[in-house]
């Protein structure tokens, strides 16, 4: 496995894999890797010649300077793992090498879907992303880049920003890795104690509620209830609940498009997002 730092060095090994043939498949991930990073891995290994991974905690999405700092690093345990899930090339750039002092970023309109839900809690963050992948994708130039579903407003807004840059590369989405508990995979979730961890299963439970539901009553019904489940538990804080289209992100109306839940909650001070498709 290869371990480089620089986009330079990554650029010419790129290049000479791309004279040999090999379509180029990238795997954008800011460290602290689970099963649900690994499952990107394999889709990347079974669609292109030459899987890369990056390892890179991007100031840019953050707004509060307080979560950059704990976001975990755990470079050398993500190097074991992906050198066991046999990732070709890992890029762990310095924000330096990302964002040289004379870099300016274009700017993309992301016609409003970076405002909402995330953006709403967390203004700046979509430009944050749709910057880095961006960068990425101008110096790499992959054929295919894998996405969680989880974050599955992300996965809209880097389409969004593909098309809008019209970047050659392929968006692939894979889907949400869960715990045996029915968590979502997510780095965050070292952060919660025990009994953070138990308590956490509800968010896909009602998830699970929800898509029961989904045929028999009306959206903005089932919204109150997990609204009012959320809001009157102690221990949860409920940032957004929506039933949306999977296609603008806008509240559902039974208008021929696919239908998600999506929620993001606060669980002992660590934000938790998960989403369920219901049809
Ligand atoms: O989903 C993430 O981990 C990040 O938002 C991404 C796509 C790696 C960009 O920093």
């Amino acid at each position: 496995m290869l371990v480089y730092r620089t986009f330079e060095e990554l650029k010419s090994f790129l290049q000479e894999q791309v004279g040999l043939g090999k379509a180029i498949g990238f795997v954008p991930t800011m460290g602290a890797l689970h099963d649900g990073h690994m499952s990107l891995v394999q889709k990347s290994k079974e669609l292109a010649g030459i899987t890369i991974c990056s390892i890179f905690v991007n100031p840019t999405q953050f707004n509060v300077s307080e979560d950059l700092e704990k976001y975990p690093r755990t470079e050398e345990s993500d190097l074991k793992v992906l050198l066991k899930n046999d990732c070709d090339v890992v890029f762990i750039p310095s924000v330096d090498e990302v964002y040289p002092i004379n870099y300016v970023s274009p700017r993309i309109e992301l016609g409003g879907i970076d405002l909402i839900m995330e953006g709403m809690g967390r203004p700046g963050h979509f430009d944050g992303v749709v910057q880095v992948v961006g960068r990425f994708f101008e110096q790499m130039n992959p054929d295919f880049s894998f996405f969680g579903e989880k974050d599955f407003q992300q996965l809209v807004v880097v389409e969004k920003m593909v098309k809008e840059r019209n970047f050659k590369v392929k968006i692939v989405s894979c889907a949400i890795m869960r715990e045996p508990s029915g968590l979502a995979m997510s780095s965050r979730n070292v952060r919660l104690s025990e009994a953070g961890l138990i308590l956490a299963q509800e968010i896909s439970t009602q998830l699970r509620k929800v898509k029961q539901q989904f045929t028999k009553k009306n959206t903005l019904e089932i919204e109150h209830q997990v609204k009012l489940f959320f809001n009157s538990h102690p221990d949860f804080k409920l940032s957004y609940f929506e039933i949306v289209d999977e296609t603008f992100l806008l509240p559902f109306s039974n208008s021929g498009l696919k239908a998600r839940a999506i929620i993001a909650v606060e669980l002992e001070g660590v934000r938790l997002l998960d989403n369920l498709s219901l049809n």
